[in-house]
């Protein structure tokens, strides 16, 4: 068993946040719509903004190498506001012979090659990147230890580890973060909540390749919550849950005091809602995929398509709403807001969907909005927003790290 720094892959910074100026415009910056609907029903969307401004200043940049696309992102520091300098996402789906927008499985050659080509066509200026780890590659759970281990962690952790983790403890990474009961909370008898990270051996060989045969410099690795979470939230204090719906899969996380207190996965994802278009409608996976972009759950999309995608999304919804209600009734705390992040939360009409089916307030993640960019990119980038938010909370800590 090796073990990393402290929290090097689980720690949570929140970076605060910035307004843009509307000040920084650029040609480049006013071609945004044209590659943005070519490169969304093709493979690949980019555009870059980066040659706006000066290279005093390093940059870093967030990779999200996510099922079905990689997202990059680019980031700068410049007089304590975060600049973004460029972000691009390329779908994984044609790499494997399959749709744009379908979840895949592809080995580090073939993910290494998609990276490069998305930093290409990014005109990404930088080699110093963090990368996120799938959740779904690793475990997290809370361990509830007597306070009088609090020193002897490094001994302890380990041991009580083995009951969670299925593989021999050596063959996986291992880190540690105290949530609640330790140093002067600590009375006589009383518990220590301990939350533990373990990723195999063999997924961080591979995400180390996949950065390494992409010409890059791996700064750090991050399991892909804290990633989104830094991203997607403000600083607070109450419980919320942010829900990260994919294409394969839909991650739900509950955070409180900008800690993860619970983490879920659910096996439905943006993909599913893509296949079950095609059926209904009897049409191609590519054409659904287009369709569910386009329209939505709006009207404009015809009353076959809103309802096969609205018969698609409840299940979902109401697994997520039994998971909130589940975590509420345990706790007996309420969670006030859902904050919707992930390439599916961009489904045009979803968040009052949603809304109409859940008790607790719903929002959309706005990652882009810790950042500055120029202001009349500020809709592209709300609306895209959600599917970058891994990349941006990788980049944001990078940034955090250089400072
Ligand atoms: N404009 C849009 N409207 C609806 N769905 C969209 C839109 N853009 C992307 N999606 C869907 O988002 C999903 C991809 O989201 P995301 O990029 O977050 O997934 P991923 O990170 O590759 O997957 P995972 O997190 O499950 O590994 C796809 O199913 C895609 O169809
Ligand atoms: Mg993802």
């Amino acid at each position: 068993m090796t073990k990393q720094p402290r929290n090097s892959f689980l720690c949570f910074i929140n970076v605060p946040d910035t307004q843009s100026d509307g000040k920084r415009i650029h040609q480049k910056a006013l071609e945004p719509q044209i590659s943005f609907y070519t490169v969304v029903y093709y493979s690949l969307m980019a555009f870059s903004f980066s040659s706006l401004f000066s290279k005093e200043q390093k940059s870093v940049i967030g990779v999200d190498v996510g099922t079905s696309s990689i997202k990059v992102v680019q980031l700068r520091r410049e007089h304590g506001r975060v600049i973004l300098e460029t972000y691009g996402a390329i779908a994984l789906g044609p790499y494997a012979g399959l749709e744009i927008g379908r979840a895949t499985s592809l080995p580090t050659e073939k993910i290494a090659e998609a990276l490069k080509d998305v930093i290409r066509e990014a005109r990404v200026t930088t080699t110093d990147v963090a990368i996120s780890i799938p959740y779904a590659l690793s475990l997290i759970s809370i361990l509830k230890l007597p306070a009088s281990v609090e020193k002897q962690l490094a001994q302890v952790v380990p041991l009580e580890a083995r009951k969670y983790i299925p593989v021999p403890i050596n063959e996986v990474l291992l880190d540690w973060f105290v949530l609640s009961g330790g140093g002067k909370e600590a009375t006589p008898g009383s518990k220590l909540e301990v939350l533990l990270v373990a990723i195999h051996n063999d997924t961080i060989a591979k995400f180390k390749s996949i950065v390494s045969d992409a010409g890059l410099t791996l700064a750090f690795f991050e399991i892909e919550v804290f990633s989104a979470v830094r991203a997607s939230l403000d600083r607070g204090i109450a419980p919320v849950a942010v829900v990260d719906m994919g294409a394969a899969t839909t991650k739900f996380y509950v955070v409180e005091r900008g800690l993860i207190r619970e983490s879920h996965i659910i096996n439905h994802g943006g993909q599913d809602l893509t296949l079950a278009a095609s059926r209904a409608l009897n049409i191609s996976v590519s054409q659904a995929e287009e369709r569910k972009r386009k329209f939505g759950l709006m009207p404009e999309g015809g009353p076959d398509l809103t309802q096969t995608l609205a018969l698609s999304v409840t299940p979902l919804l109401s697994e997520v709403s039994r998971t909130i209600a589940a975590y509420e009734q345990r706790m007996n705390q309420s969670l006030s807001t859902m904050v919707v992040t992930g390439g599916s939360a961009t489904l045009k009409g979803l968040k009052d969907f949603a809304q109409s089916k859940l008790q607790n307030e719903i929002r959309l993640a706005d990652p882009f909005g810790k950042t500055q960019a120029p202001a009349f990119l500020e809709g592209v980038l709300k609306e895209a927003g959600p599917e970058f938010s891994v990349a941006v909370g990788l980049a944001l800590r990078r940034l955090q790290e250089i400072a």
